[in-house]
């Protein structure tokens, strides 16, 4: 019992979590409510571990081990029900979350953790739906979870101590790279820094003053190079808590505060432009050009990952 987990929802994000066990060495069962649901999780999951068999993080072995050990299934009562951690991993609607926590509550054993990768909405909302509100905590795993260490572990209202402290455990044995986020605010840590910085791309957008292209490169060649090793707080030190606080004087007020999603954003989505999944977002892309850029991105990510690993063993 010990080993095994349950994913519930085989999505992008679930494939990819029940890789990190599995890799991990956990028993995995892969629930969804539909076959072809799990066929296309399982070949996420072969795609991404073949990335790092590609790359040379992982062998053909182990590889195939991690695989033997996931086992797909529609019977969710089944799955909770030898499983020591449940990741829930459905998609991110609180009635739809609920609705399941109260039939994990159910089907779990009463010891089992019930972990939510839920990207932002409140633990303490989701954990009021079971009768175990302490077991229930924010394990926030980041796209693509083969490549991206960082997992956020949020305590609701209710957790826990000591399932805050067993999923960090957990986590870092999986080779990841967990924070604790101590309150349940919506988008914890991660997505609050990240939606600070969509809002003033797409405010910038709508204002004009530069074109997506060169948007993403201000970010990519400047800022966003510098944040993969720094972070925000440690590049202001490193430019002068002086300079951060005389600029923030005059920046501060202009930048965008608007709450609510971009009018960009909703123009984009009323016309059904959701990004590469449909093909359109604010660049095309065709089926194979994604392909060739999702193997790119893992490529370069996983070669970036490498050589901070190698620096910090260095140090
Ligand atoms: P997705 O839509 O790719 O996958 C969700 C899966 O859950 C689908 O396969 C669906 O069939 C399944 N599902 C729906 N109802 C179910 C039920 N009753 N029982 C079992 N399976 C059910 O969604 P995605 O992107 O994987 O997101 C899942 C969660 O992870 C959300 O809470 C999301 O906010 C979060 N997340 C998403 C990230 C992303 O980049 N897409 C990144 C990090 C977190």
């Amino acid at each position: 019992m010990e080993n095994r987990v349950a994913v519930i929802g085989a999505g992008l994000m679930g494939s990819g979590i029940a890789g990190e066990f599995a890799r991990g060495g956990y028993d995995v069962a892969l629930v969804d409510t539909h076959e072809s649901a799990l066929v296309k999780g399982v070949q996420g999951l072969k795609r991404s571990q073949q990335a790092l068999v590609d790359f040379g993080r992982l062998s053909e072995h182990d590889a195939e081990e991690a695989l033997a050990r996931v086992k797909p299934t529609t019977n969710l009562q089944e799955a909770c029900a030898g499983a020591a951690i449940l990741m829930e991993a459905v998609p991110e609607n609180m009635a739809l979350k609920q609705d399941m926590y109260t039939r994990f509550d159910k089907y779990c054993l009463s010891d089992a953790i019930l972990a939510s990768n839920t990207s932002g909405l409140s633990i303490s909302a989701i954990a009021s739906a079971t009768s175990r509100p302490e077991k229930v905590v924010g394990v926030h795993f980041w796209n693509p979870p083969h490549v991206v260490p960082l997992v956020e572990v949020t305590k609701g209202d209710a957790t826990s101590e000591a399932t805050v402290e067993h999923m960090m455990g957990v986590c870092r044995r999986l080779g990841k790279k967990p924070i604790r986020v101590e309150h349940d605010i919506p988008g914890f840590v991660g997505n609050r820094l990240q939606y600070a910085v969509v809002r003033e791309a797409l405010h910038l957008l709508a204002r004009g003053v530069a074109s997506p292209e060169d948007i993403d490169l201000a970010m990519t060649a400047g800022p966003g190079l510098r944040y993969g090793l720094l972070g925000p707080l440690r590049t202001a030190d490193l430019g002068g808590l002086d300079v951060f606080c005389a600029i923030s004087e005059y920046l501060c007020a202009d930048l965008n505060a608007d709450s609510g999603a971009s009018p960009v954003l909703k123009a984009l989505v009323a016309q059904g432009k959701l990004g590469a999944k449909t093909g359109e977002g604010f660049y095309a892309y065709s089926a194979d050009e994604l392909d060739r850029f999702l193997a790119r991105r893992d490529r370069v990510l996983l070669g970036f990952l490498d050589v901070l690993e190698r620096e910090a063993d260095d140090e």
